[in-house]
């Protein structure tokens, strides 16, 4: 055998901590984390405000750093990286989705959307591009800026931006945050289709058990630890789970 089998985690965490400030004012915002991220697995984090999600997140990306612990992305410990060598990692491996879109507003939809690719001197995959921007419904908004595009459209740039280069793992805080009910279903039905269909992971952070529903898994979190976990999931049985959080 001349080929090596595909890695089975698209991350992981072991023993991760990090604490914000110092003193009396410090946080511990993650308090012993272990957390394996399947490929090809849809993953929710959920728990209260304040109970670490977008830190999980930032550290498992590469955002941030953990004060103690090691995480990996695909087979590399990022924690014993140089920021440039993590920065590196992230373009390489990594989508995100926030829920400020983030876009460059000086630049139309498809400048966006190819952006890390054209700073990464990456060729398009025209025809990946054409069948992203055609399930996501934004053939026709190109070429339009982002302060003409609708906040449910932004979004959807946002998300084409972050699979165009097929990344080895999409984080998304709040994808569907900013948007009405319907554009965020849409949303969350062709950010599960991407998972199914084209073997995507994706890691969500989100508040709204209706969006956890999408998800293969949900993480729950609180006080920087993670204290439950769930498979297939449906609202309800979500709702029920964050009761018993104090929610
Ligand atoms: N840059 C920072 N400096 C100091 N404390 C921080 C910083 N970022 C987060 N924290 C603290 O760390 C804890 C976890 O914050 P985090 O943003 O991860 O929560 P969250 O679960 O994403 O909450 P929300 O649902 O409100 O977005 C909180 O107590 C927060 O106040
Ligand atoms: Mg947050």
């Amino acid at each position: 055998m001349t080929t090596t089998a595909a890695p089975v985690l698209a991350a992981s965490m072991r023993d991760g901590y990090k604490d914000y400030g110092f003193g009396e004012a410090a946080v511990r915002a993650l308090d012993g984390i272990n957390v394996d991220i399947a490929r090809s697995e849809f993953t929710a984090i959920m728990g209260p405000s304040g109970s670490g999600k977008s830190t999980l997140l930032h550290t498992l990306a590469g955002l941030d750093r953990l004060t103690a612990g090691s995480s990996m992305i695909a087979e590399t410990t990022i924690t014993q990286l140089s920021e440039a060598q993590i920065t590196e990692v992230r373009r390489k491996y990594i989508g995100f989705v926030f829920q400020s879109f983030n876009l460059i507003p000086s630049l139309n939809a498809r400048e966006n959307i190819t952006l890390p690719l054209d700073i990464s001197g990456t060729d398009v995959d025209k025809a990946w591009f054409d069948e992203i921007i055609t399930i996501l419904g934004l053939s026709d908004r190109l070429a339009h800026l982002p302060a003409e595009l609708s906040g449910g459209q932004q979004q959807r740039v946002a998300v084409a931006r972050a699979l165009v280069s097929r990344p080895e793992i999409i984080f998304a805080d709040e994808p569907s945050g900013n948007l009405d009910s319907r554009s965020g279903s849409e949303l969350l039905t062709f950010m599960r289709r991407a998972v199914k269909e084209f073997g995507q992971t994706i890691v969500m952070v989100t508040h709204d058990p209706t969006a956890a529903a999408y998800a293969d898994r949900i993480v729950f979190l609180e006080d920087g630890q993670i204290v439950d976990e769930m498979r297939e999931p449906t609202a309800e049985r979500v709702l029920d789970r964050m009761k018993k959080m104090g929610h």
